[in-house]
């Protein structure tokens, strides 16, 4: 079975330092040459995709003068607007150049929190002018080797003060623009502050304007530190802040693989994109993702440029045939069938009736029967096996 071609109204969406990178890893120099940023945006088009993401470094070099980021940043819109592609998120390189080796919002300088902080009070504005509605901030430098090397209370202070300067900011020039938190546990720093969904979210709870700061977790990010990205991806809808995603593979722990989607653990990709398309499970009225599709991967380095288009197909092509195939999961009535054996739909019904007192709940007799209880069978591995039948089938 292959899938289908992608169109726009499938919303993918890539980085472009995703098909941009060319090989060069701590261990060796580029495999593949570099094309300029609006050749990989007109390619990603031809190919079905929706839309684009850049960090600002993606288009002008770092110590590009004002009049060459405008210039090459103009040249991209329009290749973009041609190419009927939307820039759809914007994000800051706060970890490449030597300056942030101790972080951008929380090195322990001073002057570089200074000068990180206006490095993304710019792209915001650069995000606001191509018509971005995300905002990404990865602190991949935000963190540290050593435990004695950070006051990690004033670390985590800076890092509040960092973000809702950001988000006050774009509030304050009302911006259609969101901020979303890229957890990762390590990699570039041996630990990186806000390592999972989790601690984003705790993080987001403290802040004065956390009203326009959500989420963008990434699947290979979470599964290194061991965690079910779909359980991530839950919580964050749970919560109202899944504002985008970063889908990819990764298989286990180890460094940050950045495969393409799928080419992971791919039960878990079935049952991420069963979430994504058809929401949660037995509950319609719950809340569902309609952002970006986006795709932040590597084309492994033993790939010619030709194997960059192939690996862009690959991520789509993919999700397209999950898409498809958790549609099929949901609407076979065997399928229905096991999932009201096992119990589904009823872990929507809150526990304590409406207007139930917990005098009367303490009290009630519901003439449970603990050890007939026990009896029961759930039947959960039958519903796995319909699941991994639809996918491998
Ligand atoms: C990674 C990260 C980065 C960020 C991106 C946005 O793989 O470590 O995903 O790719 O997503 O730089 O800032
Ligand atoms: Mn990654
Ligand atoms: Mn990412």
């Amino acid at each position: 079975m292959s899938p289908r071609t992608p169109t726009p109204q499938d919303r993918f969406s890539f980085g472009l330092w995703t098909v941009g990178w060319t090989g060069t890893d701590p261990f060796g120099g580029p495999s593949r040459p570099a094309l300029d940023p609006w050749e990989y945006a007109e390619r990603l088009a031809a190919l079905g995709a929706w839309g684009i993401t850049f960090h600002d470094n993606d288009v002008y070099p770092f110590d590009a003068d004002e009049q060459t980021a405008r210039d090459r940043v103009g040249r991209l819109k329009s290749a973009a607007d041609a190419a009927g592609l939307v820039i759809e998120m914007v994000t800051t390189n706060t970890f490449s150049h030597p300056v942030f080796k101790d972080g951008g919002l929380t090195s322990n300088d001073r002057g570089v929190r200074r000068f990180g902080l206006r490095k993304v009070l710019q792209a915001v504005d650069l995000a606001a002018e191509v018509g971005a509605t995300t905002f990404v901030m990865w602190g991949g430098r935000e963190g540290s080797e050593y435990d004695g090397s950070k006051d990690l209370h004033s670390a985590f202070e800076r890092y509040k003060e960092g973000l809702d300067t950001v988000a006050g900011y774009i509030t304050s020039q009302g911006y259609d623009l969101r901020v979303a938190l890229e957890p990762k546990p390590n990699e570039p720093r041996g630990d990186i502050f806000l390592p999972t969904v989790g601690h984003a979210l705790a993080m987001i709870a403290e802040l004065e304007h956390g009203d326009v700061v959500g989420l963008n977790p990434e699947t290979g990010h979470e599964q290194m530190a061991n965690l079910n990205y779909t359980h991530q991806l839950a919580q964050a809808l749970w919560s109202g802040k899944l504002f985008h995603l970063d889908l990819n593979g990764q298989r286990g722990l180890k460094y940050d693989q950045d495969l393409v989607f799928g080419h992971g653990d791919l039960l878990s990709a079935f049952f991420t994109v069963d979430l994504l398309e058809n929401g949660f499970a037995g509950n319609p009225d719950a809340p569902r993702y309609d952002g970006p599709r986006h795709f932040d991967y590597k084309p492994s380095r033993t790939e010619h440029l030709e194997g960059v288009w192939a690996s862009a197909e690959a991520c789509m092509g993919t999700y397209l045939l999950l898409a498809e195939k958790a549609k099929a999961f949901r609407a076979d009535p065997r399928v229905t069938e096991a999932m009201e054996y096992a119990g589904l739909g009823t872990l929507a019904e809150p526990t304590i009736a409406d207007g139930e007192s917990l005098e009367a709940f303490r009290a009630a007799d519901d003439g449970f029967d603990p050890e007939k209880a026990a009896e029961r069978d759930f039947g959960f591995v039958r519903l796995n096996q319909l699941a991994v039948e639809h996918l491998v089938g």
